[in-house]
């Protein structure tokens, strides 16, 4: 299934994909500098201990941040913002394609998530009910899936091609803006469901990871996410 043409041209001219990068139009600064942390290593304890969560953030996003910039080194997507890479996938290679997801995903997850959580916008709000029923009931799918998710990858909450919110997983490190991806979106939030996300504090209670990940939901940037997608 291609990306739907709604979904790519959202991706082209949109600004707006991670609170620490680049967007394309700083034609002076490098359009990818090395991802940073929103909060430090010891900020996140009632889900990471520091060496936790410093070990995930170097040995898992920035060393797919190195391969990400080998994979585009003298080609043009050096010269793509990250969406715009997405949205003209067709003309990348696998490696390259696989090391932007590493480098997204993550980035989304880290800003996705803050030591004082966050509120949720009343335009977020009203699709929320529209979607869910209530926040209240996107919690509780919300952690049922994630929980229900055997493999390592992903759970997202994203736009999909009608403007409706989803709550989806994905395998590995793909993402719903593969044009392979079962359903098509722009992901609004991004949560980590890989084993080395969970497993040195909640052992395999992907469940009590979830219920902890809610409370810390920084729903500010969630909302500036939704906003930023239309
Ligand atoms: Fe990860």
């Amino acid at each position: 299934m291609e990306t739907s043409t709604k979904i790519k041209n959202r991706l082209i001219h949109s600004h707006y994909w991670g609170s620490q990068q680049g967007d394309g139009t700083q034609s002076n600064s490098p359009l990818y500098r090395p991802p940073k942390l929103p909060y430090t290593y010891s900020a996140m304890h009632a889900l990471w201990e520091s060496d936790h969560l410093k070990n995930h953030f170097l040995n898992f996003h920035m060393k797919g941040f190195e391969g990400f910039l080998d994979c585009i080194n003298n080609t043009k997507a050096e010269k793509m913002g990250m969406l715009q890479l997405f949205a003209n996938q067709d003309e990348f290679d696998e490696q390259l394609i696989e090391n932007a997801c590493i480098v997204y995903n993550h980035q989304l997850y880290w800003d996705n998530l803050s030591p004082y959580g966050g509120e949720i916008s009343s335009q977020l709000e009203q699709a929320i009910n529209y979607c869910f029923g209530s926040v209240y009931k996107m919690k509780q799918l919300f952690i049922e899936m994630g929980k229900a998710y055997k493999f390592s990858g992903w759970l997202w909450l994203i736009i999909d091609e009608n403007q409706e919110l989803q709550i989806i997983p994905s395998r590995q490190n793909k993402n719903t803006l593969l044009k392979n991806a079962p359903v098509h979106g722009i992901p609004i939030l991004a949560i980590d469901l890989w084993e080395h996300a969970y497993f040195q504090k909640f052992n395999d209670s992907k469940e009590d990871y979830l219920k902890t990940v809610w409370m810390m939901i920084n729903w500010n940037e969630v909302s500036s996410r939704y906003r930023f997608a239309f």
